[in-house]
């Protein structure tokens, strides 16, 4: 069974998917983690974002490691050093490259072939697996995910204001609404969930009920 989680930035979805996977018995894909690990480790070898011939070469060459919890990029653990605000705006660079997108969309689905997935992102309810047998389109309004993102960036030691978060999530929405190739699109069949106002346990619960209804 493939469950698909799409939706903005700061909705919650990698924590909430995540531990939908565990309750559930099945892996999970963090489909946003790919395109950071492509940009983070394309800066680490001092290539210039805005050359699309170099960034694909390193899409292309390069073995990520998706596990439960943690991302590894030719065997190097980059788990924490993708999350920083600087690799989270930089990250356009590869969410926006056609090439790039077809090789990692290619390496979703076979990470999928043959066993049940939990997989979180923009299009993979759309584009990545349109034949899922769950969809769900998990949103919240732009105050509290730029609250959420906020907090979480405080928590990891990073410098930063709330107006300067929700700058940079209004520019990424805008991004991800507008891209060619792979916007965030909610699938005609995908069940919209607002968690505003829902603790991340009740957001987790509301999903699990949502994927029984489609087993
Ligand atoms: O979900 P995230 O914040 O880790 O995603 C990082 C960036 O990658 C985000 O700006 C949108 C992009 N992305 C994408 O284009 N397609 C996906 N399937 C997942 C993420």
């Amino acid at each position: 069974m493939i469950v698909t989680i799409d939706g903005p930035a700061g909705a919650g979805k990698s924590s909430a998917a995540r531990q939908l996977a565990k309750r559930l018995g099945f892996h999970f894909l963090d489909t946003g983690a790919m395109y950071r690990a492509v940009v983070y480790t394309a800066i680490e070898r001092g290539i210039d974002l805005t050359d699309a011939d170099a960034l694909e070469q390193v899409a292309a060459s390069i073995d990520i490691q998706l596990t439960d919890d943690s991302v590894l990029v030719d065997g190097q653990d980059v788990t924490r050093a993708i999350r920083t605000q600087a690799i989270t705006t930089a990250t356009r660079y590869a969410a926006d490259h056609p090439g790039i997108r077809a090789r990692l969309v290619e390496l979703q689905r076979a990470a999928a072939e043959g066993q049940d997935f939990v997989t979180e992102g923009r299009d993979q309810g759309s584009i990545v697996f349109p034949n899922a047998e769950c969809k769900v389109f998990l949103t919240a309004s732009e105050r509290v995910r730029a609250e959420r993102r906020y907090h979480d960036l405080i928590s990891r030691g990073e410098d930063l204001t709330f107006d300067d978060v929700l700058e940079k999530q209004q520019q990424r929405d805008e991004r991800d609404a507008t891209r060619p190739v792979g916007a965030l699109i909610q699938a005609d069949d995908a069940v919209v969930l607002v968690t505003d106002g829902m603790s991340a346990e009740e957001v987790v619960d509301r999903l699990h009920d949502i994927v029984m209804q489609h087993r």
